[in-house]
């Protein structure tokens, strides 16, 4: 089994196959409770359920209540994460958060994660990479349990992308949603096929970025942290940029676009998913998707539907799962790895899942 990974076009392939001893042990998710549908934004600005489920795929978005963020949604996934995974917060060895919409400039929401938690004994970073935020730092976490670093890594996405979106500015209000995924990850017996590609285009920052108070003066008042986006740009460069990733991150691991048994994908847009998965070959049994219900969710995007294909049932023993994500820098990348089971998720866990709005 091959850990095989490379960052950029002109970087090779490593020539030593490694064996990667990394599992996800737990897998957990948080939705705001408000809902806020298409018809409620047919009252807002001017559009109509019929465009956006046409030109998206969305008919739905979770959207956070004032008194939540992004720290505090992804404590709520990451609980779930670690009972499903029966890890003590305090047997954590580092957590990495991912987010384009953090509480603040700093501290980073990791280490809000790690008190939120009770684990103490955890280092915490965060890293932004857009929506490719979720891949990027799971690949991080692996590298730690390779190297022998670490243990128990707790990777968790999470944004509130309601509060940079210009809700009068129907072009973009209408794709994004709140929410937050969590996986725990853990050093196992015995390694899974594993490949990972990244790629930058810092050249395509101008086509969808979001300013913020250290931006140039004059690009820094309120109104300009919106996210801006020219989307038709966008969702080419998605299309082409997901499968180059997805045949890139199979081609690493000395396997075929054949090989995959479900790709996860990015839920930014149906139309782009479909696109993709077309251009693949994929049929849609082995394509997942959640944007309907969630919108676009940047870093939470991933774990959320890695989530919700296990509680589908869509996952099994030995499954060659791909994860493939886009976003804004421009950035791209995939992950491959070989599908290990989960426990059973702890009734007290269902619970509290419940009562949070975070599923089963
Ligand atoms: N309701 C009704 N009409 C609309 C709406 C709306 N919500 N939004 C745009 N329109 C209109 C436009 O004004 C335009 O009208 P015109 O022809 O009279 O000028 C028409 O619809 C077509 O507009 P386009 O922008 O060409 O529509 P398109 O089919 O490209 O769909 C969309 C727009 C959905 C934004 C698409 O381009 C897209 O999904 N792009 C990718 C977006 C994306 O994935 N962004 C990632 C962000 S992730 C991150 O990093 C946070």
């Amino acid at each position: 089994m091959h850990l095989s990974c490379y960052t950029g076009a002109q970087t090779k392939l490593l020539e030593t196959p490694l064996t990667i001893p990394a599992r996800i042990a737990g897998l957990g998710k948080y939705l705001p409770e408000r809902v806020v549908t298409n018809f409620d934004l047919e009252k807002m600005v001017e559009t109509s359920d019929a465009w956006i489920r046409d030109r998206t795929g969305v008919r739905e978005r979770h959207v956070a209540a004032d008194d939540e963020t992004a720290s505090t949604m992804a404590v709520l996934a990451a609980r779930q994460a670690l009972a499903q995974a029966e890890v003590d917060p305090m047997e954590l060895d580092l957590i990495i958060g991912a987010t384009t919409s953090p509480d603040g400039m700093f501290p980073a929401i990791a280490s809000l994660v790690q008190h939120g938690l009770g684990a103490r004994r955890a280092a915490a970073f965060d890293i932004n990479a857009a929506c490719v935020g979720f891949l990027t730092a799971f690949a991080t976490a692996s590298q730690f349990i390779l190297s022998g670093t670490y243990q128990r890594v707790l990777v968790v996405g999470s944004e509130v992308l309601s509060r940079i979106v210009d809700w009068s500015d129907r072009g973009t209000c209408v794709l994004f949603g709140d929410g937050a995924g969590a996986v725990v990850l853990e050093a196992a017996k015995r390694g899974e096929p594993f490949s990972f590609v990244f790629h930058s285009d810092g050249g395509g920052a101008d086509k969808l970025f979001a300013h913020g108070p250290c931006s140039q003066p004059g690009e820094a008042d309120p109104g300009c942290y919106f996210i801006q986006m020219d989307g038709p740009h966008i969702f080419k460069f998605a299309v082409q940029a997901m499968e180059q990733a997805t045949r890139e991150a199979v081609q690493a691991a000395g396997l075929t676009v054949d090989d995959i048994d479900l790709l996860i994908p990015h839920q930014a847009n149906l139309r782009i998913i479909d696109a993709t998965a077309k251009r693949l070959g994929l049929p849609p049994e082995r394509c997942m998707t959640n944007v309907d219900r969630y919108g676009n969710t940047s870093s939470a995007s991933i774990p959320l539907a890695l989530r919700e294909a296990w509680e589908q049932g869509r996952l099994h023993e030995g499954d060659r799962v791909v994860f493939v994500a886009f976003g804004g820098g421009l950035v791209w990348g995939a992950l491959l790895l070989e599908w290990a089971p989960v426990g059973p998720v702890p009734a007290a866990a269902r619970e509290a899942a419940r009562v949070t709005g975070g599923g089963s």
